[in-house]
């Protein structure tokens, strides 16, 4: 039984902690997310008793780190509906997105190419193909957004043309948090012969996912969404395309053999992608935190979110000085502005009265062209959050005007 009163006690951030002598209300979970006990305990695990590296010592120490290290593939596998060997480690989306553009899209499409894109993505689902046209004079073109700033299956259809090669997608967009379609854009997609990268950043923590059932080439995403350590997230892909993908990064651990020549033998997937002393401990509380997800159920954690989400939206829609900008979107992000005031200067009010949110572009700068607007607040929900949460930011978006917001610097 999902009980969010219970499962906040798993939250050390959660006990008491006050910001600005109120109650933390911490609404952004999309930037990053609270570590429960079990994923603070698998590190301090890593730190306290079993510190190693891993895949280098044959002693016992190092032995039980490899377990562990193989381990959190097969938990994140599990998650994820895939072979234990179709997940790689990354420090996060941002590494796993340059990894698929410069090992595989480089040197699989050719110039004059098509990377389909839309202008909601987040800069790390961006500028890696923007490099890639450059150098390599691939085309970047976008998926048109329906006019609520969506992705639609009839605009992708019709963005899709025989030049298109590759499309590089969020399910989840990190601004309005709209889910796109991907099981069917991939099968769009492939029927081209195209492939297909899913951005998971914001979707992998907060709901079911299942990359067989989708059919996606690639899907990257971070660990810190989702309760476990920074600096740590994965790269998905089918086998038989990380055969066919280069390592962007070569160093100890991926190689096999090398000779004086130059040559190299590099080791098979996903090991060939894991160079260099990789974040062991990331990995432990990645694996733990992945557990715990699927302990409270995907299913409950997205209901838990939808349904907090719309009490949100239902009181926001009540102040009189909100435009809201996502009032239909699919996941926990509501996304606004107070009337008449800069987004950071009614940020700060916010967290004057406990409230953390987060306000700018959200890193999707060409977006900021279809919102017309440069700069908007972004409250993000997860399941740890309650009604009081909510009421709290409700509550001081009401009380948010200019007068309020004078002399609040941080
Ligand atoms: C949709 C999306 N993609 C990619 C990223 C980049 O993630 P990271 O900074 O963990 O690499 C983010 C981070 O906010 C995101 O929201």
């Amino acid at each position: 039984m999902f009980d969010v009163n219970e499962i906040r006690k798993d939250f050390p951030m959660l006990q008491g902690k006050t910001m600005n002598g109120h109650p933390l209300a911490y609404l952004d979970n999309s930037a990053t997310t609270l570590k429960p006990r079990q994923v603070i305990e698998a590190v301090n695990h890593f730190y306290c008793d079993i510190t190693a590296n891993a895949h280098r010592g044959d002693y016992e120490l190092s032995q039980k780190v490899d377990q562990l290290y193989e381990e959190t593939r097969k938990i994140i596998a599990r998650m994820l509906n895939c072979d234990p060997l179709e997940v790689a480690y990354t420090s996060g989306t941002t590494y796993g997105v340059n990894q698929v553009a410069w090992g595989y899209v480089r040197t699989h499409l050719k110039k004059g190419d098509v990377i389909l894109i839309t202008e909601a993505e987040h800069a790390s689902n961006v500028l890696p193909w923007f490099r890639l046209a450059d150098e390599c004079g691939f085309k970047i073109e976008y998926i048109p957004l329906n006019e609520e700033g969506r992705l639609t299956i009839e605009n992708f259809r019709k963005a899709l043309h025989e030049g298109v090669r590759f499309v590089a997608v969020a399910e989840i967009g990190n601004v309005l948090g709209y889910r796109a379609p991907v099981k069917e854009m991939c099968r769009l997609a492939h029927e081209i012969g195209a492939r297909m990268l899913v951005d998971g950043a914001q979707s992998v923590p907060h709901g079911h996912t299942d990359v067989k059932d989708m059919d996606c080439d690639f899907l990257c995403f971070s660990a810190h969404k989702m309760c476990g350590p920074s600096g740590m997230g994965v790269m998905y892909g089918k086998s038989e395309l990380l055969k066919e993908t280069e390592p962007l990064c070569l160093g100890g651990g991926s190689n096999a053999r090398f000779f004086s020549c130059g040559d190299v033998i590099l080791k098979e997937s996903p090991y060939k992608f894991e160079s260099g002393t990789q974040n062991i401990e990331g990995i432990m509380g990645m694996g733990a935190a992945a557990s715990y997800l699927m302990d409270i159920g995907f299913d409950n954690i997205a209901a838990h979110e939808r349904e907090l989400r719309d009490y949100l939206v239902r009181q926001l829609e009540k102040l009189d000085n909100v435009i809201l900008y996502n009032p239909n979107g699919d996941s926990g992000i509501v996304t606004f502005n107070v009337k008449g005031i800069f987004s950071q200067d009614a940020a700060g009010y916010l967290a004057s009265q406990g409230i953390a949110v987060r306000s700018g572009n959200h890193c999707a700068k060409i977006l900021v062209d279809f919102l017309k607007t440069d700069d908007t607040i972004r409250s993000s929900l997860y399941f740890y959050n309650t009604k009081e949460d909510v009421d709290a930011l409700v509550e001081a978006v009401r009380t948010c005007t200019i007068e309020n917001c004078i002399g609040i610097f941080f």
